[in-house]
């Protein structure tokens, strides 16, 4: 169904409208109390719950950063059955990211380049967003039903000055962490000038001990704090990030975020060109993200948590993310192309993987 729909339908209009189509169809399914069927059929088996960052996790398997950035729909996403969502990314000032067309499909890849540029409503509105998901997630946990973990990804507002990202990303802290599960500073869009130079260590060791603390301080409480770094790292820089994670005892590094490469693809050259600069994500970040975390599995012990992501598109594949070390596992490129029953395709192959696995 869902693949006549974004044949017949999507494919003919703009991708990012099409996302928006999603969203609320999403909403007013819930609206309309479509929401609890949706949870029934869709809600992950008990066998797959995990423990993480001091967390307990419905599923392994959870919905990457950049599809919900402002938290606006994470109820009707949770009934799908993600284990858990992470919203944003989150900016300390609301703007309004990079013009239209930002946003590119790839088909014949099941690829997509986006070049958003952190569109967000801003962390001031996003917080009572979060306290009010936060407050509904409690009483449904209550009852019993499937709740997600919620994390928060924030990044640095285009506007401000790289010398003055620490204090971006701490507006942002301050704001957040008292509502997230866990938090992520995100350093590894390509789509925000200069962001990717905040993963060189020297800028990424005072960036990641100053968030620490403060998300702690706002929080009251440890808020599990993790980096999202980018595939296109040479091995020396994430081995350098994984030591410098050990180091500051951080609790876990993502891996990894789009590619600026353009390499490994079947499409047309000449639409490949035509979508211009931009993240490009899907299968063809699958090697180069497995790469990545079989590197910081050997450098990191154990209790640091790893949360893989990159072409990830069946059961099958979230288990072999598994089995190389991750401890959690993240998509969003092929929710695009499967549509909104996919996430409880994974949970049931997962389950089936891990059973004869
Ligand atoms: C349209 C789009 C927007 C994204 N926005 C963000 C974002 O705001 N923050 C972030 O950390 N990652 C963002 N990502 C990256 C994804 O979270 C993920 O790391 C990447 O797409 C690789 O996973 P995938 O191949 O399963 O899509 C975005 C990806 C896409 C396709």
């Amino acid at each position: 169904m869902y693949r006549f729909v974004f044949k017949t339908v999507f494919t003919r209009i703009d991708p990012e409208q099409a996302h928006h189509l999603v969203i609320s169809g999403l909403r007013l399914g819930t609206r309309i109390g479509a929401g609890r069927v949706l949870e029934r059929l869709c809600r992950p088996a008990e066998s797959l719950q995990v423990r993480a960052l001091g967390l307990v996790w419905p599923s392994p398997f959870g919905l990457a950063a950049g599809f919900d950035k402002g938290a606006t729909s994470v109820l009707p996403l949770a009934n799908l059955g993600f284990g858990h969502i992470e919203i944003g990314t989150v900016t300390a000032a609301a703007q309004p990211g990079n013009p239209r067309q930002r946003l590119f499909r790839l088909v014949r890849d099941r690829a997509l380049i986006n070049r958003m540029g952190f569109n967000n409503d801003g962390a001031a509105a996003v917080r009572p967003r979060l306290e009010e998901i936060r407050s509904q997630i409690a009483e449904l946990k209550r009852a019993g039903r499937h709740v997600p973990v919620i994390g928060v990804n924030i990044g640095k507002t285009k506007v401000t000055p790289l010398e003055e990202a620490t204090e971006d990303y701490l507006i942002s802290t301050r704001t957040l962490a008292p509502v997230a599960d866990y938090l992520v500073v995100n350093v590894s869009s390509p789509n925000t000038p200069g962001l990717r130079q905040l993963q060189d260590i020297t800028s990424l060791r005072p960036l990641l001990a100053a968030v620490g603390a403060a998300a702690d301080e706002a929080a009251q409480r440890h808020v599990p704090l993790l980096v999202k770094i980018a595939p296109d790292l040479a091995d020396a820089d994430v081995d350098a990030v994984a030591e410098l994670v050990s180091d500051l005892g951080l609790d876990g590094v993502i891996a990894t975020n789009t590619t600026i490469s353009r390499e490994g693809l079947q499409s047309d050259p000449a639409q490949v060109q035509a979508a211009g600069a931009g993240g490009l994500s899907g299968p063809v970040l699958a090697e180069r993200s497995k790469q990545v975390l079989i590197r910081l599995r050997a450098a990191l012990p154990r209790t640091t948590t790893i949360i893989s992501v990159g072409g990830v598109s069946t059961g099958a594949e979230v288990a072999e993310r598994l089995a190389l070390g991750a401890d959690l596992v993240q998509g969003y490129t092929a929710f695009v192309y499967e549509g909104p029953l996919w996430v409880r395709r994974i949970n049931r192959d997962l389950r089936s993987a891990l059973r004869s696995g």
